[in-house]
């Protein structure tokens, strides 16, 4: 869909179809024509600027349900049928999907299942860690009998207090695990398997039920700290049980990869192998060839809400990452003027990967409470780097979940709202 008219016919005609089973997004021309869409349109006007805005359910978590191999959690990740919306209107198989803000790898893996090529970064190295492993979806009789093969000592120690986590034996078998994957990095052998098994056990550190190597604590991708897990501990009167974690390994594994049949993992391998997976500043990304990329789906780091190096030490300690030198290098911002300032050198550098008649769909979340609206700062930034913004999709998405917290089940209503500003490259 090259030319904006089309694009904001397709906006505006586009509706979700409810009768099929698969509830697969259908395009409505002709006689039961646009009527049958919901879509609002209204414009945004910011600086002389006139941009159209689509408002619809254009994806749902219920539509097309994302593949299996997504299923790791990172702070702030957007849901898969984001990115496969516009990689399905905006690209062809072989185009090149850049994500400069890639976290779990979401954008990346979306575009690999999608026969696209890819280009992650992200300056996380977590990031890296836990996107690039899922190209290369191993053979389950392999991936136990490697783990077999992982001498296990009996008393291992964490080199700092894990108790109040982790079981003792549960230690042993993780500080084993953590010095054997360390060993051959360092000794230049590790493997595709190792790295599997490293993205798995890191994924499995913390959460809330049997299936994490830990006792009850905050969802994986929150770590809290060794003080507030004790309270945690002495509030829910619980102590750490003996988790297996060859076997924890094994079931995340089956679970990752009940969606990824021979065709599927034949596929993201081929495009893992050509991809380019960086853990650089989105500002400075040489290694990227001018005009090289194709589309930009990408969210970026919010304002002030996300703290990604607290969150994550546990992780940083399994994978031996300086967590406070990674922290000085993310991009935290409170103040609205540094964060524009920092998103305008991205879209500089933005604007010189993309080829022309490329795009760039950047989610802007509703920050403090909605009372922040990003898209109207992003818009005249996007445009001062070059690009034409073309609009402004809004994807409004009610839902009802069950909320569990401290053991208490809630159902919840609400909408779930992801605006994305689209730009093209003239
Ligand atoms: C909102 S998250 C992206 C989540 C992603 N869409 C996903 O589905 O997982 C923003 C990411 O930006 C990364 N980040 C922060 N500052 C950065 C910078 N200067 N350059 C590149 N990445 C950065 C963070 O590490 C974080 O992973």
């Amino acid at each position: 869909m090259a030319l904006p008219y089309e694009v904001h016919r397709f906006l505006e005609g586009f509706s979700l179809g409810r009768d099929a089973a698969s509830d697969d997004m259908v395009f409505n021309e002709g006689p039961d024509g646009p009527d049958r869409s919901r879509t609002r349109v209204d414009h945004l006007e910011v600086k002389g600027l006139k941009v159209p805005r689509f408002v619809n359910e254009f994806w749902t978590s219920r539509q097309r349900q994302a593949s299996s191999i997504h299923e790791i959690s990172y702070r702030a990740c957007f849901k898969p049928q984001l990115p496969a919306f516009f990689i399905d209107l905006l690209t062809e198989k072989g185009d090149v999907v850049y994500d400069p803000f890639s976290g779990r790898g979401t954008t990346a893996i979306e575009a690999g299942l999608k026969g696209r090529n890819v280009i992650a970064n992200d300056i996380n190295p977590l990031s890296r860690l836990m996107s690039y492993p899922r190209f290369f979806v191993p053979k389950l009789p392999e991936l136990e009998e490697r783990l077999g093969t992982i001498p296990f000592k009996e008393r291992g120690r964490a080199g700092m207090d894990l108790s109040m986590f982790y079981d003792g034996r549960t230690i042993s078998e993780l500080e084993s695990l953590r010095e054997h994957l360390a060993q051959r990095k360092r000794e230049g052998t590790e493997d595709e398997l190792d790295r599997w098994i490293r993205m798995v056990a890191t994924n499995r550190l913390t959460g809330h039920s049997k299936g994490f190597f830990s006792v009850y604590t905050l969802p994986p991708n929150q770590a809290v700290t060794q003080q507030s897990q004790r309270k945690i501990n002495v509030k829910r009167g619980q102590v750490p049980e003996y988790r297996d974690v060859r076997k924890l390994i094994m079931k995340k594994t089956r679970d990752l990869t009940k969606d990824m049949g021979p065709l599927e993992c034949r596929g993201l391998r081929r495009v893992g192998e050509k991809g380019l997976f960086l853990d650089l500043d989105a500002r400075r990304t040489s290694p990227i060839p001018d005009g090289s990329v194709r589309l930009i789906v990408t969210s970026p780091p919010f304002l002030d809400i996300v703290q990604y190096g607290t969150d994550n030490w546990l992780r940083c300690w399994f994978n031996s990452i300086d967590m406070k030198e990674v922290s000085s290098r993310l991009t935290m911002l409170k103040d609205l003027d540094d964060w524009t300032g920092f998103m305008r050198e991205c879209f500089i550098e933005f604007f010189r990967v993309v080829a022309p008649g490329g795009h760039v769909a950047f989610e802007v979340g509703e920050v403090r409470k909605g009372s922040l609206r990003l898209d109207e700062h992003i818009v005249p930034i996007g445009s001062d780097a070059g690009f034409e913004p073309l609009a402004v999709v809004v994807n409004q998405q009610e839902f009802t979940k069950t909320s569990n917290i401290w053991g208490v089940n809630n159902m919840k209503r609400g909408t779930n709202t992801n605006r994305i500003v689209l730009f093209k490259k003239p």
